[in-house]
């Protein structure tokens, strides 16, 4: 096979013929270095000799690569939000709810570690947990669940110290979306327009009906609606990440405590109570049929829609 070589914008070419198809590279950018392949695949270190460590190894850091773009997209979204530049910020909420289901159905290959495997090598992770993982504590005080307290684990890493402190003392996503209300004249009260953004959030009934108006006259809000849904959605999905989360360490280690040190199936159950959007589930309860047009609360037959 013969290559033949040329230069092309300055960079050392190269080009050479297989089956009919023309193949190029150079040796200015190739996708090894593009990619920092060596790094990446260089990273999975056992700390035992058995062989299901691996896909523990791979599941937890795939998971931590998707969680670092749905973090970049999540701070798009807020600046969009916070630009009210809806039309990109519905775009990229799009794109954290696709990943958000990808992460949910990769679950199913972790399923594949039996109790068994995984009591192979438990014993060689000491107190290493995912509760340790800075990314995604970041996302949940960027999506708005400020837990000070858990800020704690994380001492003995300075950088992710200070950048988890940085995004616990700055207005969540919610935050932003409830500021958004404001501008477009709904009655935010001013406790949740500016406050202390390390506090936990606290629902609020203006907060609740600022929602409601806007479900109740979807036409006239329509951007907001759309919005607010895309927001919904990420709750559930981040939700439906915790339920399988959940099942998956049932289905592994049962009622164990973690390696973390929690009570472990019983801590991971409490979160499934966590909300990051309270107001747009609550308000749902108080929605009525539409005014105009057929209704959909009241059939043909006279029933009572469930
Ligand atoms: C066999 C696999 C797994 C088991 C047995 C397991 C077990 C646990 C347990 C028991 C906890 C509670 C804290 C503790 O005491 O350790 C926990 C927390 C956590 N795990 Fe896993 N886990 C597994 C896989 C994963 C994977 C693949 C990820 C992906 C990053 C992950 C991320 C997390 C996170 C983020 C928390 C903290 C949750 C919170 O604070 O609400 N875990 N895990």
């Amino acid at each position: 096979m013969t290559i033949r070589k040329f230069t092309e914008d300055g960079v050392e070419s190269f080009e050479a013929e297989i089956d009919g198809e023309k193949i190029q590279w150079d040796a200015g950018l190739s996708y090894a270095r593009h990619l920092q392949t060596e790094r990446l695949l260089s990273a999975q270190v056992p700390v035992s000799d058995k062989p299901d460590e691996m896909l523990f190894i791979i599941m937890h850091q795939t998971m931590e690569l998707w969680l670092k773009l749905v973090l970049h997209e999540a701070r798009l979204a807020a600046a969009a939000i916070k630009a009210d530049d809806l039309d990109h910020a519905l775009k990229t909420l799009d794109r954290i709810a696709t990943i958000q289901r990808h992460m949910i159905h990769s679950w199913e290959v972790l399923a594949t570690l039996t109790p068994h495997d995984f009591l192979t090598f438990r014993g060689f992770l000491r107190k290493a947990s995912g509760f340790q993982s800075h990314q995604y504590r970041e996302l949940e005080y960027l999506l708005g669940n400020k837990r000070e307290d858990l800020l704690l684990v994380h001492t003995d890493d300075r950088a992710a110290h200070a950048r988890l402190t940085a995004v616990l003392n700055a207005p969540s996503l919610y935050d932003e979306l409830l500021r958004l209300l404001a501008r477009r004249g709904f009655a935010i009260p001013a406790s949740h327009l500016d406050r202390d953004w390390r506090r936990p959030y606290e629902p609020s009934d203006a907060v609740e009906d600022a929602w409601l108006t806007v479900y109740s006259a979807v036409e006239t809000h329509w951007d907001l609606y759309a919005l607010a849904e895309k927001i919904t959605a990420i709750e559930y999905y981040f939700q439906e990440w915790r339920f399988k989360h959940m099942k998956t360490v049932a289905r592994v280690i049962g009622q164990k405590m973690g390696t973390g040190g929690s009570s472990g199936v019983a801590y991971l159950v409490k979160a499934l109570n966590l909300s990051f959007f309270p107001e747009l589930w609550s308000m749902r309860t108080r929605m009525v049929a539409p005014r105009e047009g057929p209704s959909y609360a009241t059939p043909a037959d006279g029933g009572v829609a469930g």
